[in-house]
Order: structure tokens, then sequence, then C-alpha cells
């Protein structure tokens, strides 16, 4: 018998598969006017049919908490009303359809300010005639990459800003219909930029020791859990490891999986429900022996070291794999990123080959 088609519960929310869809942005709202950050059709058609495709737990893109957040100028943003409601779009249509609607809340902080990637993704000028850049935060004035634009440090007001940003977008998310809110500490955005040494050379209490770089993102639990119900849960994405240490670094100069499961620990004391682990993101250059589920032995040592449920994320793209990583109890679901944008219906797929069900919309029946 298949696990990967059991429900999952959360709290009082129950998942109804255990294959999810990562957060993917798709650079596709308006990077201009009234509409800035806003879903468009481009994003209905996107999620819609992978909920129509199975997809027990859809987690959308990172979506901005500001506008100075923002990846791209064309990413989503949930920093007002209009944005909520093109959300609620969406989130109707996935309940409709018995998936999960997760959002991902998320802050650039230097990797902020570049291009759409099929644009070359580089930065933009904050100050260029006719850029649509604007200028980067950070922890430290340190850029991502050598001749990149030079962040500001974040004063400690601008910090308690970041973080009143991130429960005021948890607030907005509830009211669009989300019923899992994704806080991303991952891939060297600015929680990320806090938790590594690499990136995080500050002198005040949110630098330096392992408690202060951690400071930002338990301040961010902290704030989203308060606004955030009871019953509903709440998850973080973090990179497990920056790549740096493992490639030779030395120990204090990177952010490793023993950091990670020591944070993992933290976060569940601060009601986060699941650990969401990815790695890599910080520092560009870095060596990453990736191959099929590669980042899968860094969820199951959070699981099994923290007690704290995790979902395996980074080449899954098969139904047996699939199923192997949540029968072996390795991880409590997986999430699929590109596997899905090459397959919207995947999840049918794979419960077809293995014997799971999922609901397949009345209007296609006479295809079963
Ligand atoms: C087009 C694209 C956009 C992505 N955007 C995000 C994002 O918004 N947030 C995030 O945490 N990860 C993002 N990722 C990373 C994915 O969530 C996922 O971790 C990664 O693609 C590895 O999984 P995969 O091998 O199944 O694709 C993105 C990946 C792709 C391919």
């Amino acid at each position: 018998m298949s696990v990967l088609f059991d429900p999952y519960v959360l709290r009082s929310l129950t998942v109804p598969n255990r294959v999810w869809m990562a957060p993917m942005c798709q650079y596709s709202a308006d990077a201009h006017g009234p509409d800035t950050g806003v879903a468009g059709d481009w994003h209905f058609q996107h999620y819609a049919s992978r909920a129509t495709g199975g997809t027990g737990l859809i987690l959308l893109e990172a979506t901005a908490v500001s506008p100075e957040g923002r990846i791209s100028p064309a990413d989503l943003g949930i920093w007002n009303d209009r944005q909520v409601e093109a959300l609620r779009r969406i989130t109707g249509f996935l309940a409709d359809r018995g998936t999960v609607a997760g959002i991902q809340l998320a802050h650039a902080g230097r990797k902020a300010s570049t291009d759409r990637p099929w644009r070359g993704g580089g930065p933009l000028e904050a100050d260029g005639a006719g850029s649509e850049g604007w200028p980067t935060v950070a922890p430290s004035p340190l850029p991502f990459a050598d001749g990149d634009p030079l962040p500001a440090e974040l004063t400690t007001e601008q910090i308690a800003e970041v973080v009143r940003q991130f429960a005021d977008a948890a607030r907005r998310a509830l009211a669009a219909g989300f019923q899992v809110a994704e806080i991303h500490g991952a891939h060297g955005y600015l929680i990320g930029q806090f938790l590594s040494p690499h990136s995080n050379r500050r002198t005040d209490e949110y630098g330096g020791s392992f408690e202060n770089r951690i400071r930002l993102a338990l301040e961010v639990v902290d704030a989203v859990r308060a606004v955030w119900p009871e019953d509903l849960p709440l998850f973080f994405r973090v990179s497990a490891t920056d790549w740096l240490t493992e490639n030779g670094a030395d120990e204090r100069t990177g952010w490793t999986g023993d950091d990670t499961v020591r944070l993992a620990r933290e976060l569940r004391a601060h009601g986060v429900d699941l650990l969401d682990v990815s790695t890599g993101g910080l520092a560009p250059d870095v060596d990453i022996p990736v191959g099929p589920g590669y980042q899968v032995p860094f969820a199951e040592r959070v699981r099994t070291e923290a007690g704290l449920a995790v979902a395996a994320v980074g080449l899954i793209t098969d139904p047996v794999q699939a199923e192997k990583i949540v029968a072996d109890g390795r991880a409590d679901a997986v999430l699929l990123g590109r596997e899905l944008l090459r397959t919207p219906y995947f999840v049918r797929d794979a419960a077809r080959e293995l014997g799971g069900e999922v609901p397949v919309p009345q209007q296609y029946g006479r295809a079963l």
C-alpha cells in the first residue's frame, strides 16, 4: 500500500496527500502601477492546473512582505489589499479542488532588485535613469557577488519594521484564504543572510553568536505565530547548509547541518510545525553535489534529531522515489518543483502508478 496518498494532519488541518508543490517564483506580476505584485491570469492557471492534477498542498511562490523585499520587480507581493483580493481567487479554486493553499512569505534582502531570470537575472541599478531597481538592505554591507550593488546595513529599528511586515503579511495571507504560512528563511534571502556568519558580520544582538544570528528568524516566527491561528500550521524553509563548510571553509564561516538541527529545535519550541529543508543560495559559485534527492539527508536529520516534521525537496522526480522517502520515514512529505512544471498532473499519474487515490474532477470522469 502506498503511503504517499495517506492524509497528513497538521494541527486541525488535514492535507489530503504527501505530494506537495514547492514554492516557485513566476516573475509574472506587474512591476509598476496599481497592480504591482498582484497575481494575474498566469498565476491563476499555474496554480489551478496543479490543484486539478491532485497536488495535496501548494506553496505559492516567494511573495514579498514589502516592495523592497521583492527579488525582481515582477514578484508577487502581499503588502496591500489589492494583492489579497487577487490571491483569494487562487485560494478559492484550490479549496474547491481539495488542495491546501500555502504561501511563502519572503524578503530578499541583499538579493532583491534583480531582473527576471530570462533577462539574465542580474542586479538592477537603483538609481539608473529608467531603471526598475531599488536600494537593497542586509544584515551587513556585503554584496552577494563581487561587483553587485552594496546593500545598506539594517538598523535595529528597520529590523523591527521587517518583523512587523512579516506579521502584517501573515494577517493578509489569512484574509486571502491561505491555510499554511511558510516563512522563507532559505536560499540566502534576508532571514538566511542573518543565519550565516558568511553574510552576517554584525556586532549587535543580531550578529556574532548562533543565538544572535537566529534572533531575526525567531522574532519573525513569534510575530507571525501571534497573528496566525492556533489551529493552522506554520512552516519555515531553511537552507540546511550554505555548502561553504562542506567545501572546506572554516566551520565558523558558514551555516551547517548541525546549525540547522539546533535551529529546528528552537523553531519547534516557537510554534513552527514543519521545516521545509532546502540548501544553498547564500553564496555564488559554491560547489553543490547535486543529484536525485540530494537534500533528503538534511531533512531526515532534522526529523530524527530535532523531532520536527519535515518536507524534503530537491530533485524528487519519480513516484517510486517519492514513495520511498516517505515510507522510510525520512520525511513527512515531499515537495516537487521542476517536475510539477513539466508535469502538472504528476500527482494523479503517481497515484495511478502506486495504487493511491486522488480526486479527479467530475468534468474529466470520462477520461478515468
Ligand atoms: C522557477 C523556479 C522558481 C523558484 N522559486 C522559489 C521560490 O520562490 N522560493 C523558494 O523557496 N524556492 C524557489 N525555488 C526552488 C524550489 O522551490 C525547489 O526547492 C528547487 O527547485 C528544487 O526542487 P526541484 O528539484 O523539485 O525543482 C524555485 C525553483 C524554480 C525552478
